[in-house]
């Protein structure tokens, strides 16, 4: 049983238990190719059922301490992965940000899934979670992403040179962020629910 489900239209948006590794692992293996110019450079192993089990323990823990959010994207019936998009290095305090990445199945591109599951993943950051701002960033040449984010509003907000390793060199990055129009401190969420 995921840790976490927030049904959409036609997925569902699940933190995953550690026992159900099998099922990330299975989608890790089965987009190797079409994730590689997007991803930091792996070993086969860590992407093995075993690895994987040891990443959800810790990204339970995460959870469950408000510190980041890993979303797995499931068929409705709960029997495949097709993707996964993950809120994490959740900052409170001053900032109340945090980090998203996201990647689809190859074959499920172009349907609108990943828009369908980040609008249910940033409502729930923003509403639940009452974060005030989430960053996007992408590598320049990622069309896909770029249009993705716009049309869920995120904004430029600037270019940052040799900003991560992917693929194996240091990749100048656009970053974009989200901000909540309708976020609240939490003293003032109290005294809302007081009054
Ligand atoms: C980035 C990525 C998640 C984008 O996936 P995507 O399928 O293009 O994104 P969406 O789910 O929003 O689908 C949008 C497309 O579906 C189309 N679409 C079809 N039916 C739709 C519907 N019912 N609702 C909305 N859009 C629909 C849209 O017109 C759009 O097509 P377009 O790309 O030709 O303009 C995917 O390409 C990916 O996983 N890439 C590899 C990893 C990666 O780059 N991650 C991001 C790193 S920053």
């Amino acid at each position: 049983m995921p840790l976490l489900s927030l049904p959409c239209q036609r997925l569902t948006l699940a933190i995953l238990a550690p026992d159900q590794a099998g099922l990330e692992s299975e989608f890790y293996q089965r987009n190797l190719r079409h994730l590689a110019p997007w991803s930091p450079i792996r070993t086969t192993e860590y992407f093995s059922t075993e690895q994987i089990r040891r990443r959800l323990e810790i990204q339970a823990s995460a959870f469950e301490a408000g510190l980041a959010m890993h979303f797995a994207l499931l068929t409705q019936d709960g029997q495949q992965m097709i993707g996964a998009c993950n809120f994490s290095g959740v900052i409170r305090g001053a900032f109340q940000a945090c980090y998203l990445g996201y990647h689809i199945n190859e074959a499920h591109q172009g349907q609108g899934l990943m828009r369908e599951a980040l609008e249910a993943g940033i409502a729930y950051m923003f509403d639940t979670q009452n974060l005030h701002r989430i960053m996007a960033n992408y590598i320049p040449g990622n069309e896909r992403s770029a249009r993705l984010l716009e049309k869920l509003g995120f904004e430029r907000e600037g270019y940052a040179k040799a900003y991560l390793n992917i693929a194996g060199r240091w990749q100048d990055h656009v970053l974009t962020a989200l901000i909540n129009p309708a976020f609240e401190a939490p003293d003032q969420r109290w005294s809302r629910r007081l009054a």
